[in-house]
């Protein structure tokens, strides 16, 4: 009978060695028994960091689960708030159970005076990811009580406290940036249109969102919510493994899903369009983007290798929103982009389909949000996914703090030389000039 193991040969000493496999993995560290032998994985691309319940990708399919539920049937069913319990506790709730949830975030949705004071801080134009991820961090000073990791409570109110309050800071970032004063949160209103109203009320005495997009953005933060071990994610379980408190591992997601490559993606799609400006012009960026001069951003994933099945939902509540917005006309060029791409090669080859940032940002533009607030948008729904996570890897007994190993390429030993004897500049410049 088959057995679940591979049989490794050295070639270098002729021995064998019998490594088990299980869930279809090999653990790395069986591989040390033969001659300190270590797996070499940059970006961690088929490496396995953690076993997570939480959710299920098939890149090849295109499919994409929360605790085991389609994420179509999400969208279409379900609300963000109820998604954020699904996704934190494991199964859908019942109503008095989803009505003390929503009663345990909402009340947590105010922040301590002194983080307006901070907000203030920032130069009027600060990019509001970098006010998020420094108040996201600093609540970690309002909440010592989030140390205390190992208690069950503990993490419960935490989970609770940032879910709550990743609106109110993403909303207070926005009206800094703005100029405009601060709105404090309106408990009467859904998590998405609290959020809608702390950002665009006036002098209105209670806002009213929008129905249609107050929906979609709740749909939209159901799409963001959680993506298994992306590159925000396995930032936090990083910094989570050494035991710090939650706070400051979600500002170490914030900071990551920062960056153009992952939940900057957004705003850099919308910034390329308009850079395309018109459909004639999208045959100059292709051939761009095929000779390596930048990307089609939006474009690829990592795991997807197929359509994104979240791009495809979004593009649908695009045209829902547009009903009230009036349509964003860069979907004209979003839309001819993507059919242009999919019948090339370069792309079809690699496997670069559109993803969840590929059509966002049109919504986003279409509602009104500045470019900068894109990537915020991300943050907040992914808070339910980031807290999961956490939770899951405090609680997974083979975790411990994370220190990779690393082949070393540099100097052999050498000795230390007095200034006078080192050599000439030059040669020191030329030295320098490879390592920074
Ligand atoms: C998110 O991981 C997640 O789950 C993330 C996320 C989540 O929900 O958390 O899904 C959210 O981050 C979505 C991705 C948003 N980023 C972008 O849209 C930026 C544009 N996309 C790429 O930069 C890229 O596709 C990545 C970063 C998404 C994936 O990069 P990989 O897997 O490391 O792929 P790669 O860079 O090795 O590219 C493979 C090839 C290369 O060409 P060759 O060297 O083989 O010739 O594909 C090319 C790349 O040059 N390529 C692209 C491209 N993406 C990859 N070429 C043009 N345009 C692109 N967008």
């Amino acid at each position: 009978m088959a057995k679940d193991s591979l049989t490794i040969t050295d070639n270098r000493t002729g021995k064998q060695y019998e490594i088990p496999i299980q869930d279809n993995a090999i653990r790395t560290a069986d591989l040390r028994q033969i001659g300190g032998l270590v797996g070499y994985d940059p970006a961690l691309t088929n490496t396995a960091t953690c076993k997570s319940k939480i959710t299920y990708i098939d890149g090849d399919k295109g499919i994409l689960r929360y605790r085991g539920y389609p994420i179509e049937e999400l969208a279409e069913k379900s609300n963000y708030l109820e998604t954020a319990y699904l996704i934190v506790k494991g199964e859908l709730p019942d109503q008095k159970h989803f009505d003390m949830w929503r009663h345990n975030i909402t009340i947590h949705t105010m922040v301590h005076e002194n983080i307006k004071k901070f907000v203030d801080g920032f130069r009027y134009d600060a990019h509001p990811m970098g006010i998020l991820v420094s108040t996201v961090g600093a609540l970690s000073t309002y909440y010592p009580d989030g140390k205390d990791i190992m208690n069950l409570e503990s993490r419960r109110l935490q989970t609770r406290r940032l879910i709550g309050k990743l609106p109110t800071l993403a909303a207070f970032a926005y009206r800094h940036n703005r100029g405009l004063p601060y709105v404090y949160p309106d408990n009467d209103l859904s998590y998405s249109g609290n959020f809608l109203s702390m950002l665009f009320k006036m002098t209105e005495l209670k806002y009213q969102p929008d129905p249609v997009l107050e929906q979609a953005l709740d749909v939209l933060f159901i799409l963001h919510a959680d993506h298994e071990q992306n590159c925000s994610t396995n930032a936090l379980r990083a910094v989570a493994s050494s035991q710090v408190d939650p706070y400051s591992a979600v500002a170490a997601a914030v900071a990551a899903l920062y960056g153009p490559l992952h939940g900057g993606a957004n705003e850099a799609v919308i910034r390329m369009l308009q850079e395309i400006g018109s459909v004639s012009r999208i045959p100059e960026y292709i051939k761009k983007f095929k000779a390596g001069e930048g990307r089609l951003m939006g474009f690829g994933h990592r795991v997807y290798k197929n359509y994104d099945p979240r791009a495809k939902i979004i593009k649908k509540v695009a045209y829902e929103v547009f009903e009230v917005t009036g349509k964003n006309p860069l979907i004209d060029i979003a839309i001819e982009l993507e059919r242009i791409a999919l019948q090339d090669d370069y792309f079809v080859s690699r496997k670069l389909y559109p993803n969840v940032d590929f059509y966002s940002g049109i919504i986003y533009q279409a509602m009104g949000f500045p470019l900068t607030m894109f990537p915020v948008l991300f943050a907040i729904p992914r808070t339910s996914g980031w807290m999961a996570q956490w939770a899951e890897l405090v609680r997974d007994s083979e975790q411990r703090i994370t220190r990779p190993r690393q082949i070393y390429t540099g100097e052999a030993p050498r000795s230390y030389t007095p200034i006078e004897g080192r050599p000439e500049p030059s040669m020191r410049e030329e030295a320098v000039a490879t390592t920074i």
